[in-house]
């Protein structure tokens, strides 16, 4: 278990955990994914400044910063 920050709320989540499954688990229903595999875009955030990152491809790490606006 570990933690990261969503829009500036700290979450917990577990390693192997993708972003979106994390949000979700959190009740952070932002960039909700759609598709759930990479295709759909919907699911677009923003990591360590990096824009546009896929949070159903991603999986979270310690101390990550995600934007969902
Ligand atoms: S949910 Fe469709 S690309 Fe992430």
């Amino acid at each position: 278990m570990f933690k990261f920050r969503v829009d500036g709320r700290e979450i917990t989540a577990q390693t192997g955990t993708s972003v979106a499954a994390a949000m979700l688990n959190a009740g952070i229903h932002t960039a909700a994914p759609l598709c759930g595999m990479g295709v759909c875009m919907q699911c677009r955030i923003t990591v360590d400044g990096v824009a546009h990152v896929r949070s159903c491809q991603t999986q979270c790490r310690e101390g990550m910063e995600v934007r969902t606006r």
